[in-house]
């Protein structure tokens, strides 16, 4: 594996989660696999499940870890090319990149949509010069438009704890006072969109994923009607991403409190789990009743990030041996 971006990266999901049961069952048993190799973790952003578990993960696998905050313990480093750097960045990624790449031998980064300029974000313009001017396997740690560790994270939790072969899963937007990125939404789809579930996208009109990651996804745009014996319910909020109105993109177009998922929202779904890639707002997203029941997973979903992550590393050590 050269990049970890999109689900056909991971290959066959069948493998991939029979291998994830494995990591799970000894996490210590491919500690030589990493031994003298180095992984880099490179933040743009805040995090706080991503940089633990990619960290574990890696000590797990026996790799060294490098955490780099950019901005705050680097230079600010300037993205786009051709600008006459006379502002308060004081690198260029062009440099930085394979100044970095050279004291490792694989790269995570985490890089947030910006939610301005809907081409640069769907480009994965700071992504991409990673994979370019690294010449080193690249994680996406959630990049503009993906999080596809979290992704399979919520893939792994279904597995565990699904009751039926192929089982009710339904992504619901839920209001957020801030403007957030699609990455958590659009990586989720398209990762159902490939897992055997009967897959429902549900969110106000208006908010429509791209069709890239939606790709044949059930839309309903009654919430209500959506979470119908639904055995999962995955809530994410997310801005406009632009695709019936560009104008619109990373706008927020809704706050309507009726699409917080409390219990009345659950008592129409057949006694569901409820999922979240936290960090949640309360009583926003969710109700607190909702996060605080027997059936929320948000916990061992987060713990599985851990699992997901080093399945990934393993892959990528495997293929530099
Ligand atoms: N779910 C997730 O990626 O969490 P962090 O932003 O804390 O890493």
């Amino acid at each position: 594996m050269k990049t970890f971006f999109n689900v056909q990266d991971i290959g066959d999901l069948k493998k991939a989660l029979e291998e994830a049961k494995q990591v799970k069952e000894n996490r210590f048993a491919w500690k030589k696999l990493g031994e003298n190799k180095t992984i880099m973790l490179v933040f743009f952003n805040n995090s706080l499940r991503t940089r633990l578990s990619s960290q574990k993960a890696a000590q797990n696998l026996g790799m060294n870890t490098i955490v780099l905050n950019i901005g705050q313990e680097s230079w600010k480093l300037e993205t786009e090319l051709g600008v006459v750097m006379d502002g308060d960045k004081s690198e260029h990624l062009r440099e930085a990149i394979p100044v970095m790449a050279s004291y490792c031998d694989i790269i995570g980064v985490r890089s947030f949509a910006g939610l301005t300029d809907r081409e640069f974000d769907y480009a994965e313009t700071i992504l991409n010069q990673f994979i370019k001017y690294s010449g080193k396997p690249v994680i996406s740690l959630e990049s503009a438009t993906v999080h596809p560790c979290q992704a399979f994270a919520d893939l792994i939790t279904i597995e565990e704890y699904k009751k039926t072969a192929r089982p009710k899963v339904v992504l619901t937007w839920a209001p957020h006072p801030k403007s957030l990125p699609q990455a958590v939404p659009n990586s989720f789809a398209e990762w159902m969109n490939a897992a055997d579930v009967d897959f429902v996208i549900t969110h106000p009109h208006g908010y429509e994923l791209d069709p890239k990651f939606a790709g044949n996804a059930r839309i309903e745009y009654d919430q209500m009607k959506a979470l119908e014996g639904a055995d999962f319910v995955y809530a994410k909020n997310w801005s406009c991403p632009g695709v019936t109105n560009p104008e619109d993109y990373g706008k927020i177009l809704s706050k309507d409190m009726g699409w917080t998922v409390d219990a009345a929202h659950m008592a129409v779904t057949n006694n569901a789990y409820f999922m979240h890639c936290l960090p949640v707002r309360r009583n926003m997203i969710v109700s607190d009743d909702v996060i605080d029941a027997p059936t929320s997973l948000v916990i061992p979903e987060a713990a599985n990030r851990e699992i997901s992550a080093q399945v990934v590393m393993k892959r990528i050590l495997e293929d530099l041996e």
